[in-house]
């Protein structure tokens, strides 16, 4: 179905359709590149155990009221907050929401950039190039300091996304994630086996599953809680947006739970794959965003067929990371097209213009440009700073506030349990969204402070 036929906005083909688009947006950048540097930096098992626990008791109950929301209402985040509270600044929830995805899109496409990168020069060279961490460290510091190429390929990301929302969420969006999962979890469950049997990687192991909670303070934790947010998608109403395009016969506990533990499984699976090696090859877990793209082919060069190993799997992780980039531009789209009555195509190339230009200092954050701090920080981190650890958390929490007190936790049981799926753990989850969400939120960002 087209965005513009029918159901004026465009509907699901299938139910599986939205599971996968909806697990397509979790899972990207945040699981395989961005997941293991913040656990990495911050002191590893520790790290990943606040993460899980973030995950479970405040991740998956925010899923859940932002699929209700969204498919309730029909509408993009501030539409749906209107729609449910009109007059009332609640919309401002849907405002920071469009800000955050906005952000988000802008430093993301540059990092897309850097894996459409690595899959053109896993293609057109010998694998054998990145035989020892210290020649790929150079690689990749030599390639994120060169501004042209950074920039030739942040636009060919970001081209590629406007490409795909222009065409409307079922022709675009559902079948670009449709093949990509599957195909994505073969290639790490190979990965895994490779560094596991690396020399050494048995003190990654330790590093990444035994914590030591001596690393561990306020600052840490918020940054714990953001990577969950940002891993799954949440607190910026780009799930909202999703269900938005649900049939009402959608059973919405069973898509939380199974893109929760989908995007989870990735990204454990992903830590699995890059510890071992990261101590294996010698080198340090602390390194940064630089991370995975120096480990990495760096276990490739070692691996039998390596090389199209490398291929494959950096093409799977542009297509990973596109279809995360299409449901942030999908979010921001949406606003326009439903609150100013734009067309799709108006939206998507207005936004998706304005959001690559504002990247493109986050595209020099790393070479022209690193010398332009605020706050001690440069444009890219501070992008990624105010939208993963502030704006995603903040939106999550009110959005729980909003819906367990506001709307109230029995508007949203009706619509889950719309269509005879009976809400089994619905008691559960209104003690979480009313009580459990809201404080472990306020408390991280007050423990952030004091
Ligand atoms: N969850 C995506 C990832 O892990 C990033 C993202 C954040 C997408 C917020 C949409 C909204 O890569």
């Amino acid at each position: 179905m087209k965005a513009d036929s029918g159901n004026k906005r465009g509907l699901w083909g299938s139910r599986l359709g939205f599971i996968l688009a909806a697990s397509g947006s979790a899972v990207g950048l945040g699981n395989v590149w961005k997941f293991p540097y913040v656990t990495g930096q911050n002191g590893g098992g520790a790290f990943v155990l606040i993460y899980l626990i973030c995950i479970a008791v405040v991740g998956l109950p925010i899923m859940l009221a932002e699929f209700t929301i969204g498919r309730r209402t029909g509408l993009n985040p501030v539409g749906a907050f209107r729609k449910l509270a009109p007059g009332t600044p609640w919309v401002a929830i849907g405002f920071m929401g469009v800000l955050a995805g906005f952000l988000i899109l802008s430093f993301y496409a540059v990092v897309g950039g850097w894996t459409l990168a690595y899959a053109a020069k896993a293609l057109t060279s010998n694998i054998s190039f990145f035989s020892s961490p210290d020649v790929a460290g150079e690689f990749f510091g030599n390639f994120i300091s060169d501004t042209p190429m950074v920039l030739f390929y942040h636009t060919v990301f970001m081209g590629l996304t406007i490409a795909i929302v222009l065409r409307g969420i079922h022709g675009g969006i559902e079948k670009a994630c449709n093949i990509l999962m599957p195909t994505l979890v073969i290639m790490l469950l190979l990965l895994m086996i490779r560094s596991l049997t690396l020399e050494g990687a048995m003190a990654g192991v330790d590093f990444y599953l035994s914590p030591d909670f001596s690393k561990i303070n306020g600052s840490v934790i918020l940054l714990a809680m953001g990577q969950a947010f940002f891993s799954l998608s949440l607190g910026m109403g780009c799930l909202i947006t999703y269900a938005s395009y649900l049939p009402p016969e959608e059973n919405l506990t069973s898509a939380t739970v199974y893109v929760v533990l989908f995007d989870t499984f990735i990204a454990l699976l992903m830590g699995m794959v890059i510890f071992p090696a990261v101590f294996a090859v010698g080198m340090q877990p602390t390194e940064g965003p630089s991370l995975v793209f120096t480990v990495l082919p760096t276990v490739f060069a070692k691996m039998p067929m390596g090389g199209l190993a490398a291929i494959v799997f950096f093409i799977l992780l542009a297509i990973a990371a596109l279809t995360s980039a299409i449901s942030l531009l999908e979010a921001v789209v949406a606003f326009f097209i439903d609150q100013f009555g734009w067309d799709r195509k108006k939206a998507v190339w207005a936004m998706g213009a304005s959001i690559y230009l504002f990247g493109i200092p986050s595209g020099l954050s790393f070479g022209l440009w690193s010398d332009f701090t605020l706050f001690g920080k440069t444009f890219f981190d501070l992008a990624d700073n105010i939208a993963s650890n502030y704006l995603l958390p903040l939106g999550g929490m009110l959005t729980a506030v909003f819906v367990g007190w506001w709307w109230g936790t029995d508007q949203a049981h009706k619509e889950i349990e719309r269509h005879e799926t009976t809400f089994h753990w619905g008691k559960a989850w209104g003690f979480l969204i009313k009580y459990v969400s809201p404080i472990a939120v306020l408390f991280v960002f007050l423990g952030r402070f004091f």
